[in-house]
């Protein structure tokens, strides 16, 4: 039998969701539509809104197909600090354990690899966020550090005494005791265990800040001279380059473009 509070409580969502949609309409002469994924992430399952309706209680209104006015405007040859500048919040976990993988005399590409680690947190998708994160930056990094970015969510479970790696504290807390990761991620810890990179991807555990420090502040200016050697910037500006990720940095700038 359907339980008819989420029932409920799933349709004033929604409803919430349209008067939202309709508000904005008015407000910035702009229809903007979510993606299925962002309307999941809300538990609505509804149809998507129609555009065509909205349009039509709305006749000023334009759909949105270019840039969202309530985000920070990107430049035309957007550069990775860009992103961290105006899509990725304060983003001081990833400042803190690059900055503590300097301090720790780890080579540069790896202090690289802690500054993105978490860069699908930050800016894409949580859910596989070291494999969506190692994606993103594939076409302009050492293979190394995709290697690393990708195992370091599944490395991050799994203890390693010889190197004083715990399974996190905060682990326990947050997903419970009985907590057990999913067979693919058992099965990648199996593969990566035994790879030539498996150490490099353990300095990012080792070097990922469990904690926000409030203390501890940190300028994205310490990485630009690291970034500039590490990462190969595109010339057209990330999301315009036509690589095979193109599309992804594109959808950080426009995440909500209609079509
Ligand atoms: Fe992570
Ligand atoms: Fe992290």
């Amino acid at each position: 039998m359907p339980d008819t509070n989420t029932l409920s409580s799933t349709a004033s969502m929604s409803e919430r969701a349209d008067a939202l949609e309709d508000k904005m309409a008015r407000d910035l002469d702009l229809i903007v539509i979510k993606s299925r994924l962002h309307m999941w992430a809300e538990g609505d399952l509804g149809p998507s809104p129609n555009a065509g309706l909205l349009k039509r209680d709305n006749p000023n209104a334009t759909v949105m197909m270019g840039d969202d006015p309530r985000l920070p405007k990107m430049p035309e040859k957007p550069t990775l600090v860009d992103f961290f500048r105006h899509r990725f919040g304060p983003a001081m976990h990833l400042l803190q354990s690059a900055h503590h993988a300097r301090k720790n005399g780890l080579p540069e590409k790896l202090v690289l690899a802690c500054l993105l680690h978490d860069i699908a947190v930050v800016g894409f998708i949580r859910g596989d966020h070291g494999y969506w994160g190692a994606q993103l930056i594939e076409p302009y990094v050492d293979e190394e550090v995709t290697w690393a970015i990708r195992a370091h969510q599944v490395l991050r479970f799994y203890p390693d005494e010889s190197v004083g790696y715990e399974y996190p504290a905060a682990y326990v807390a947050l997903f419970g005791e009985d907590y057990k990761v999913d067979p693919y991620i058992e099965e990648d810890y199996k593969r990566m265990r035994n790879h030539k990179w498996y150490m490099s991807s353990r300095l990012i555990t080792m070097n990922d800040i469990y904690s926000f420090d409030p203390n501890l502040h940190v300028e994205l200016d310490e990485f630009v001279d690291i970034i500039g050697r590490n990462f190969r910037q595109p010339e057209q500006g990330l999301g315009y380059d036509n690589s095979p990720t193109a599309h992804m940095w594109r959808a950080m700038i426009r995440p909500s473009k209609y079509l």
